[in-house]
């Protein structure tokens, strides 16, 4: 089967480890399910994994993805839960210590098929195309948890997203602004500052700019570039929701402000299968849909990385299989 896969990683040079060629298809464990998927999203952690972050060299060759939407053995259309933990795992996945992201320690989905755990699978509503729903496992899942189970503030509440532009940026004002909190949105481009308005933020400020005033959580996945000004842009008792550095650890931790303010800070890792069939129903009932930047057969999937690299997209890039 074709397959997009890291063959090698590099630390400074994250798509001279990218391959897009055959491999061999999966075999199918007792109690796993093989999708064939029609489509599958591309996150930053396939980056980090092309640079070595989270996959080890010998468990190379990997094939890339922890995204995807397809058809099951049965015929269902379903979308993949990206979260593998263990048999024996009892309540949330993500407290797991022993559970894995796709593509990390099983093959992932930037290929014709994958398997997964039977558990893993929750049915895809016919309102959501496969392009769709291939952006929720990830990006629009941690979006989800992190406001929703995570932040402990409610709707009406002002809510800081630092970036515009990326995946899990783009779901949280969507999300957000869709059910009731007032979403504000730093961003290092005026084009993508203007999107994140028209995709239902309140306001829209340049990176580090001074707010109108101090917001009730920020929620952040860019790290050391905004962390300072995440912890300065709080009320006292504001939260902090990080779920992602980008740019790297914080080099100040801010603790005068975070014990002078009682802040909280708050770390938030994907979410549990219960909360991406919510999400699902989310995106259902509410008509909110995932923002796609770019749709690309996999065959091409080297350009969709080239962007994401240069942090050029807005939204999410999906690869389509026929
Ligand atoms: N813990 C988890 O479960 C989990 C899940 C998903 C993602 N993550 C992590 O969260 C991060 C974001 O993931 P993603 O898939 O959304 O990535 P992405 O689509 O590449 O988005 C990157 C975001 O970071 C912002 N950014 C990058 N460099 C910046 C800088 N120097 N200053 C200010 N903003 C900057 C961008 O803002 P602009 O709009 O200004 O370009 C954009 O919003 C990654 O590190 C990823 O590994 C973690």
């Amino acid at each position: 089967m074709i397959a997009v896969y890291a063959a090698r990683s590099s630390q400074d040079d994250p798509l001279s480890a990218l391959e897009v060629a055959e491999r061999p298809a999966p075999e199918v464990p007792d109690g796993w399910a093989r999708v064939r998927l029609r489509a599958a999203s591309l996150n930053h952690h396939d980056l980090w994994s092309l640079r070595g972050v989270g996959l080890p060299e010998d468990r190379l060759p990997m094939v890339l993805g922890c995204d995807g939407a397809g058809v099951d053995d049965e015929g269902n259309e379903v979308v993949v839960h990206a979260v593998v933990s263990d048999p024996a795992w009892r309540g949330d996945e993500t407290l797991d210590p022993k559970r894995s992201l796709l593509s990390e320690r099983y093959q992932g989905t930037f290929a014709d098929e994958v398997v997964v755990p039977a558990r893993n699978l929750v049915r895809k509503p016919a309102a959501l195309s496969f392009e769709q729903a291939a952006c929720l496992p990830t990006a629009w899942l941690t979006a989800y948890r992190m406001l929703f189970t995570r932040s402990g503030v409610a709707p009406g509440a002002t809510v800081l997203v630092q970036g515009a532009g990326g995946g899990v940026s783009t779901a949280l004002v969507a999300l957000g602004s869709a059910a009731g909190y007032r979403m504000w949105v730093t961003g290092r481009d005026e084009v993508k500052r203007a999107r994140a308005v028209e995709l239902g933020a309140d306001q829209a400020f340049e990176s580090g700019a001074r707010l109108p005033e101090r917001v009730d959580a920020v929620m952040e996945t860019v790290g050391r570039a905004t962390w300072s000004h995440s912890a300065r842009s709080l009320k006292p008792g504001g939260t902090i929701v990080v779920c992602g550095a980008t740019t790297g650890d914080a080099t100040a931790a801010e603790l005068q402000r975070v014990f002078f303010l009682q802040l909280r800070v708050v770390g938030s890792t994907m979410g549990t299968r219960d909360e991406l069939e919510r999400l699902v129903q989310m995106c259902t009932v509410t008509g909110v849909r995932p923002v796609v930047d770019q749709v690309l057969p996999l065959e091409q999937a080297r350009d969709g990385f080239a962007r994401m690299l240069d942090g050029d997209v807005f939204g999410k890039v999906v690869f389509t299989r026929p």
